[in-house]
């Protein structure tokens, strides 16, 4: 078999990528060892898909070279992907500010997806195990599970690592290897929290609690909600906040953002001296919450009346509410993050066209490569827009 293009990896990236090389005239080939395309698609933003975020500039990326996406999320911008939905009569929601979700199911993207290969005239081979791939002559070919493919250009759009059990594995980094190029340590991001004891019993008798917070670790900081969980702490702030979380490092939680906690508390001392500090605290927090920080801190379960408090114990109260520090033993790990840190070097790839510098024929697109999108839809933002910017070029 031959064809002009192979695109390895049917997620976000290879689909796009491989409708748009097949609408610009190539033959083209979307493999994939999964029995299913767009699998991550499909359990994304909890099943309804946050298929962008109209808000997306390269600000919201991490990777060593801060400048490689502007070019491709310039011209494929959220407006295009919203296009392309409503053109296929995809309804969709703006959940939270700029975040765009179905509001059905993540399976209409697959759909439009899908739809835009058939119409595009792509060949979709899933189930196909690639053993081998190697230059050929100015080509390459492949050898896989179904026999040999010979390509013109084959694109590597096989994700990263994270969600094992979802077909993820670190293919498109030994290929990257096995050509001579970098690539970057890899870490699980957009992940949850774990913690050691006390902290782990504490926060399992609070599962389910909510609460907005703004987090903040070395140099970034966000204000989401935080989710107690029965293994640790979750929820989009902590998502956020993982990604740029290493060993060792304590989160910093405000868990009473915009509020100056001291000066609330010594006005309200001042003002209703007979209040529970309790009462104070449940206008704030869930009521469990309340009940819990009352006993961590060991005062009593009502609290006294505030005018019994000294200076130093609501300044104490204070850094608990604004400046909670707390070290995380760990994350969960590839099992539930979301996405992974680092990948294939961009030194080598370019930013135009995604081919490899000095081997054109082969292409790297999408999650694989060392760029990582903060949450909110900006990794499939992303891999749209490498998908396009790759394929178009193809
Ligand atoms: P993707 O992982 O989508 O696709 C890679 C493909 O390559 C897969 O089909 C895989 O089977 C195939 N493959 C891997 N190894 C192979 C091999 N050896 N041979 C053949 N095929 C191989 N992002 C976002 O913007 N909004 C959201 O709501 C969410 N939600 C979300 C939830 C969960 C639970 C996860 C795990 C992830 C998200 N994400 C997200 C992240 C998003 O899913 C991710 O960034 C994109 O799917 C990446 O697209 P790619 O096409 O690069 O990889």
């Amino acid at each position: 078999m031959t064809f002009d293009v192979v695109v390895i990896g049917a997620g976000a990236a290879g689909l796009m990528c491989a409708a748009q090389a097949s609408y610009a005239g190539r033959r083209v080939l979307l493999l994939d060892h999964a029995n299913k395309a767009g699998k991550k698609i499909l359990m994304s933003g909890g099943g309804r898909c946050n298929f962008t975020n109209l808000a997306t500039t390269p600000q919201h990326f991490y990777s060593e070279n801060p400048y490689f996406s502007i070019s491709a999320l310039k011209r494929y911008r959220p407006e295009h992907f919203v296009e392309l939905v409503e053109r296929h009569g995809v309804d969709y929601v703006e959940k939270a500010p700029g975040q765009l979700f179905c509001a059905t199911s993540a399976k209409d993207i697959v759909h439009v997806l899908l739809t835009e290969c058939d119409w595009a005239g792509v060949d979709v081979q899933l189930k196909t195990r690639i053993d081998r791939v190697e230059r050929n002559g100015e080509g390459m070919r492949l050898t896989t599970s179904s026999g040999c493919i010979d390509a013109g250009v084959v694109v590597v759009a096989s994700g990263g690592l994270s969600i094992p059990t979802m077909g993820a594995t670190g293919f498109g980094y030994d290929i990257a290897r096995q050509f001579g190029l970098e690539v970057l340590p890899t870490r699980p991001a957009l992940v949850p929290f774990t913690l050691s004891e006390p902290w782990k019993s504490r926060f399992a008798e609070l599962a389910g609690v909510s609460v907005e917070v703004s987090v903040s670790c070395r140099d970034k900081s966000f204000l989401d909600p935080m989710l107690f969980t029965h293994r640790g702490i979750s929820g989009p702030a902590m998502l956020q906040i993982s990604s740029v979380w290493q060993p060792g490092d304590a989160l910093t939680l405000d868990i009473l953002p915009g509020e100056d906690a001291g000066e609330a508390l010594r006005y309200a001392r001042e003002t209703t001296p007979k209040r529970q500090l309790s009462t104070w605290l449940g206008e704030r927090f869930p009521k469990r919450l309340v009940q819990a920080l009352m006993s961590w801190y060991v005062d009593t379960q009502e609290g006294r009346p505030l005018a019994q408090y000294s200076n130093a114990e609501l300044d104490a109260w204070a850094t608990r509410l604004n400046a909670w520090e707390l070290k995380p033993s760990g994350t969960e790990g590839w099992r539930t993050a979301e996405v992974t840190l680092g990948g294939v070097d961009t030194a080598a790839i370019s930013s135009k066209d995604f081919s490899v510098k000095d081997l054109p024929q082969l292409r790297f697109i999408g999650e694989v490569l060392d760029v990582t999108g903060e949450l909110g839809g900006f990794n499939f933002q992303w891999a749209w827009a490498s998908g396009v910017a790759c394929g178009q070029a193809c």
